[in-house]
């Protein structure tokens, strides 16, 4: 479904991913992790079209990506929930809901999807006219991720969900994004919280500085010495 081959990126002069390779199948999730700074970030932004490729391809059902502009990817079926989640933090929890819902394939049935999101997520029906921005950490990752649905994504990229969030929310919150790969949705999931993305994953790989350093399934890695070691501290 999504195939990166070779990708080299970075910001001015500052390379800072260096010859990346990755791959998701239709209905996987999979995790890319690694440490502050590893360029997991980047490579999301080098998917979405906001940073320019230098070298290599990003392909996304045979599609070249980088020669698209980053408003044309939630037409393709895919939603990226940015670090930070991307709420609109002055509008209701309505209006984020149906500003996720605003393309031409999903506008039509935009009430019916948000009834569907109100059932999925029932603390957001509760709260539908409060302000995004007002929303607890938890809630506003609820909502980034029940937006990003109201597209009907057929792939989905997440980069950092957990963060900030107590340890009960952050379970919710992978519980949800174990639910929304039930839909059928692929999806691409970046964590430092190793240990709770390869337990949703199918598989995982390791970026330290800018290159994939392992790779496998979820057993595999979480077996693997040198991630105990470096993620775990056993
Ligand atoms: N806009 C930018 N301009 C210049 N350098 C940047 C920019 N954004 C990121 N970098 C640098 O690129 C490197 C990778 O950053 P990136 O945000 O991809 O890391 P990350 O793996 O997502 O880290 P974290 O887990 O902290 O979110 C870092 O050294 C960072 O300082
Ligand atoms: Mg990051």
């Amino acid at each position: 479904m999504l195939e990166i081959k070779d990708l080299v990126t970075g910001y001015g002069d500052l390379k800072v991913l260096d010859g990346v390779s990755l791959t998701v199948e239709e209905g996987e999730t999979v995790a890319l992790v690694g440490s502050n700074g590893a360029g997991k970030t980047t490579l999301l932004q080098a998917i979405s079209g906001l940073l320019p490729v230098w070298s290599g391809d990003i392909t996304f059902r045979g599609q070249s990506l980088p020669k698209l502009q980053p408003h044309q990817l939630p037409a393709l079926g895919i939603a990226h929930i940015p670090q930070g989640r991307g709420i609109l933090a002055r509008l209701s929890v309505y209006d984020n809901l149906m500003l996720g819902g605003y393309i031409a394939a999903a506008k039509a049935k935009r009430s019916a999807r948000m009834e569907e999101m109100f059932a999925l997520f029932p603390r957001l029906k509760e709260r539908r006219e409060q302000l995004a921005g007002t929303l607890s950490g938890g809630e506003q990752q609820m909502l980034a991720i029940a937006r990003a649905l109201m597209m009907y994504p057929s792939f989905m990229i997440l980069d950092e969900p957990s963060l900030g969030l107590s340890p009960l929310m952050v379970e919710t919150v992978f519980k949800i994004i174990a639910d929304v790969s039930q839909m059928g949705v692929s999806i691409l999931i970046i964590e430092q919280n190793l240990v709770e993305a390869l337990h949703v994953a199918d598989r995982g790989y390791v970026l330290e500085t800018g290159r994939v350093v392992l790779s496998g399934t979820s057993a595999e890695l979480m077996g693997n010495d040198k991630v105990r070691e470096a993620y775990l501290g056993i």
